[in-house]
């Protein structure tokens, strides 16, 4: 995978693939010291021209949990107030060489561009109305984290659909592994011809009581040219899901920001049901396994783990591992993440593993620092 641009570049095994290596990972956000040294060396340049919380932090935390240097660009405050194009932007950050760029747009289309102008991986963070790739993972990651499997599934997606890039990655991603989805909300929200990606629409909530999964979807007034609905009261009046419309065993989902008392009621959004906090933790490991799959290669993920260090010295195998490659540094993987946590720590003492592995003397810095 040279970039993520869109949910439609990724086969149902591409999904599985990012998936499993985020739970890889998740093991490492709750380590004490929550780092490993897969991306050391490289850059990641976050570039935000629209306003962000849980995408911008994250991918930023996760870049930072894989050892990479991270540059965060803003366009509010920088020379794109003076006028400078996306294209220039683009070309002067690229000076710096990043390894990854990380978009987020208002314009559709901008993240495909803009792997046209640079050698970087892109990751597309959001592009207008068109898709968020990213989002859509971390939502397959906590449904099957839940319930272990998403086929056969019925997940209902409600609200504005017109103008959401979520609705239209996951519609795609949940159908492709493997549930039925329902796009729900009033005409005016509702595409035409969205049929055509293979879910069903409905313009009531009358049937809602059949889904497993309900998806809420934002108003996203700063994409809409018009007045789509009568007021915000009249909306909620039909298509707010509250503790009314969802039944006990129904799991509840929204991308966030949440506008309660609008989309959803502040009673489910504090429910059990809600897995809400759930997605934003999703997103750090999901962005890592984004990350790492485009910088490091998906090879051999067990590299991350003690254990292939354990096997080498088992087996006799000294080989380099993908890690190794990657990052230049050839020590046995459990000597790396040593000399990583005493430089993380600066505790210079020997590490118990360091000790019994080499009987080397104290690990201060490995050959990178
Ligand atoms: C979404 C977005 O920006 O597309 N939020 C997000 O990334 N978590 C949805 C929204 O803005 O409503």
């Amino acid at each position: 995978m040279r970039h993520l641009l869109s949910i439609e570049d990724l086969d149902r095994p591409a999904i599985e693939r990012i998936v499993a290596q985020a739970g890889r990972f998740a093991e490492v956000s709750d380590r004490e010291i929550k780092k490993v040294p897969a991306l050391r060396g490289r850059m990641v340049l976050n570039l935000f021209y629209e306003a962000s919380t849980r995408t911008r932090s994250s991918f930023e935390l996760a870049a930072k949990r894989l050892s990479a240097d991270v540059v965060n660009f803003a366009a509010s405050g920088s020379s794109v107030e003076k006028g400078e194009s996306l294209k220039d932007t683009v070309l002067t950050l690229s000076a710096h060489k990043p390894d990854a760029i990380v978009l987020r747009t208002p314009w559709a289309g901008a993240s495909e561009l803009v792997s046209g102008w640079c050698s970087a991986a892109i990751v597309n963070a959001g592009d207008g109305k068109h898709e968020h790739p990213t989002q859509a993972l971390l939502d397959v990651y906590t449904l099957r984290e839940r319930f272990g499997k998403i086929d056969g599934a019925s997940i209902w997606i409600v609200g504005d659909v017109a103008h959401s890039r979520v609705a239209r990655s996951n519609i795609l991603a949940f159908q492709r592994m493997g549930a039925n989805v329902t796009v729900a909300g009033p005409p005016t929200l509702i595409p035409r011809a969205i049929e055509e990606l293979g879910c069903q629409v409905r313009y009531t909530l009358d049937e809602l009581h059949g889904a497993d999964v309900v998806y809420a979807l934002r108003m996203q007034r700063e994409r809409m040219s018009e007045t789509w609905v009568p007021s915000l009261r009249e909306y909620a009046a039909w298509y707010q899901i509250n503790g009314r419309r969802l039944t006990p065993n129904q799991v509840l989902m929204h991308p966030g920001p949440v506008n309660r008392g609008v989309e959803l009621s502040g009673e489910v959004v504090d429910s059990p049901q809600a897995v809400i906090t759930a997605q934003v933790e999703a997103g750090v490991v999901v962005r890592m396994a984004v990350l790492y799959e485009l910088l490091a290669g998906a090879r051999e993920p067990r590299a991350l783990s003690g254990e292939i260090a354990a096997d080498q010295r088992a087996t006799g195998d000294h080989r380099p591992t993908a890690e190794q490659r990657a990052t230049g540094d050839h020590r046995p993987a459990a000597d790396q993440r040593a000399a990583a946590e005493q430089r993380a720590t600066g505790d210079h003492r020997p590490t118990a593993d360091v000790a019994s592995v080499s009987g080397a003397s104290p690990v201060v810095g490995g050959p990178l620092t």
